[in-house]
């Protein structure tokens, strides 16, 4: 057995390293257009920041891992093919804004089939619309001349930041398919690590859909318990106190009921919007307008956050130096797609804020791209103020003192550790008065914080004043 893996990102990679650790005996071949992408996994500085990724790969790489751009070779040489490329929201045409974009999948499909002889399994594990592998096997039967295949439908569920952890002990692991030789073959390889119980098969409509549906399930809560932290800063209830009090149902359970200032990341947006988008294309819009309120409900988060920040502070920011702790969509990954805090920096900055912005894992050069790309309008323009602004008042810290000092106030936007462990009496020395600070994720302890003098804002609690008016 050989493995191909096209595409070398944030799922493409650490997948592979993982079974390549799990599987000295199998060679697996991780491919990628972007040379830049494949030069990094080659070096010591990995082109993703995930805890523990760096040791996995250290112990397979050159044994039986292998990143090159040498697209065609690694496919003629496997025996199984993972398509793990990109699948963002279209930007044009037909279903703009909401379908997936499938040209990457399609170019690898006739990519394999131009490359391929003898038997394949392909799988798919990236997040595809259902009934994807439909198209797929079109392409491969009507382009490709000696191959017979099998299609499998393997989505990945990992979460950044944990993807290790995440790999190395799924809940479970999904294979679509229909031939049962393909998904024995699929179940083979996570057998040498993952009980066998926890390897659910599936037809591969019910697997391609299961992701999608997983990632709004995850989604809708985040946006629901957001929802309900919007009535407690109305009413002087604390929405940790209510996820608290639901989640030990255990009909509901403890987890993703923590409230912020919106899910970011690359795929909760895109994949219900996607999943819109096919309620639509079935004839079903009572069911796709039910789940747009997911992302609605988001994005009013977000704007909800910058607008409270505008209004404490006197209604005006203008002039006024916000030092930004986080800027990446949540902790432990310098990973910033359609993270939150691009489109609070986006707001507060057109509110003409100072902006000092630091993040442990995010560069300086991701930053101003973020926020570019954030200005700019459906037909790629940018105006000069928006430009002038991102240029002018963003600066970047070293660290998060740097990021406070002599600031009118402090908006946490990501929830790394690192920020729970400052020397606040220190940071609270370096402000101007009324020291505010926004914590967009109920990271800190705010009763400590209020003791030293901070004037604290968080997601869901009402603040201090409307307490002691209460
Ligand atoms: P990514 O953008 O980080 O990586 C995709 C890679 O594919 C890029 O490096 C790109 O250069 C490469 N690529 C595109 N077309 C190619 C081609 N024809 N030949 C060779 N390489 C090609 O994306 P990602 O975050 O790894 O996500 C990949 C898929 O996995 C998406 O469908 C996503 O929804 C899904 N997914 C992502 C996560 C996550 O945490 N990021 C988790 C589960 C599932
Ligand atoms: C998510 C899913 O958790 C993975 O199972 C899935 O594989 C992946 O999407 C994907 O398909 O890409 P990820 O986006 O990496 O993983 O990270 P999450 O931990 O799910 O967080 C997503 C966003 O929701 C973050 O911005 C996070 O801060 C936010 N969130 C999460 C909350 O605001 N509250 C919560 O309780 C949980």
């Amino acid at each position: 057995m050989k493995i191909c893996c096209i595409g070398a990102g944030y799922v493409g990679g650490p997948t592979m390293a993982m079974i390549a650790k799990q599987c000295p005996d199998i060679p697996v071949h991780v491919v990628d257009l972007n040379q830049a992408r494949i030069d990094a996994w080659n070096s010591e500085e990995l082109p993703i920041y995930e805890p523990g990724l760096h040791e996995v790969v250290k112990e397979a790489r050159g044994r039986n891992l292998t990143f090159s751009t040498q697209v065609d070779a690694a496919i003629e040489d496997s025996d199984m093919v993972f398509i793990s490329v990109n699948t963002p929201t279209k930007t044009y045409g037909i279903g703009a804004g909401r379908a997936a974009n499938l040209e990457f999948v399609e170019k690898c499909a006739r990519q394999i089939a131009r490359s391929s002889s003898g038997h394949k399994i392909v799988v798919e594990k990236s997040t595809l619309p259902v009934r994807t592998a439909q198209a797929v096997k079109r392409i491969l039967s009507s382009e490709a001349k000696d191959l017979t295949f099998d299609v499998l439908s393997n989505p990945e569920f990992l979460a950044e930041g944990t993807a290790i952890d995440d790999l190395l002990d799924p809940d479970r692991v999904l294979i679509g398919g229909e031939s049962q030789r393909a998904i024995d073959a699929l179940s083979e390889i996570y057998a040498r690590w993952i009980p066998r119980e926890r390897i659910l098969t599936t037809n591969l409509w019910s697997s391609e859909l299961s992701k999608l549906t997983a990632n709004a399930f995850l989604a809708q809560r985040v946006s629901s318990i957001n929802a309900i932290s919007a009535l407690c800063e109305a009413t002087g209830a604390d929405v940790d106190e209510v996820a608290r009090a639901i989640g030990t149902d255990s009909r509901i359970g403890p987890k993703f009921l923590k409230s912020s200032i919106g899910f970011g990341g690359s795929c909760f947006q895109k994949d219900i919007l996607n999943l819109v988008y096919l309620c639509e294309h079935f004839g079903l819009p009572e069911v796709a307008a039910y789940w747009e309120q997911v992302v609605t409900m988001n994005d009013h988060q977000k704007q909800r956050f910058s607008e409270r920040i505008v209004k404490t502070m006197f209604n005006t920011v203008s002039d006024k130096k916000i030092g930004v702790w986080g800027f990446a969509f949540k902790k432990d990954t310098n990973d910033t797609r359609e993270s939150a805090a691009i489109y609070i920096c986006r707001d507060l900055l057109r509110e003409r804020a100072r902006l000092t912005i630091y993040d442990p894992r995010v560069s300086e050069k991701q930053i101003r791209s973020d926020l570019t790309y954030a200005c700019t309008d459906a037909n790629g323009q940018i105006s000069a103020s928006d430009q002038e602004m991102i240029a002018n008042n963003v600066t970047i810290a070293r660290d998060g003192y740097e990021a406070t000092s002599e600031a009118h106030a402090i908006a946490v936007l990501t929830e790394w550790n690192e920020f729970k462990e400052l020397d606040f009496e220190r940071v609270y020395q370096s402000m101007l008065r009324p020291a505010f600070l926004f914590d967009g994720r109920n990271l800190l302890d705010h009763d400590r914080l209020e003791s030293i003098g901070f004037e604290v804002h968080a997601i869901g609690k009402s603040s201090q004043r409307r307490r002691a008016e209460d």
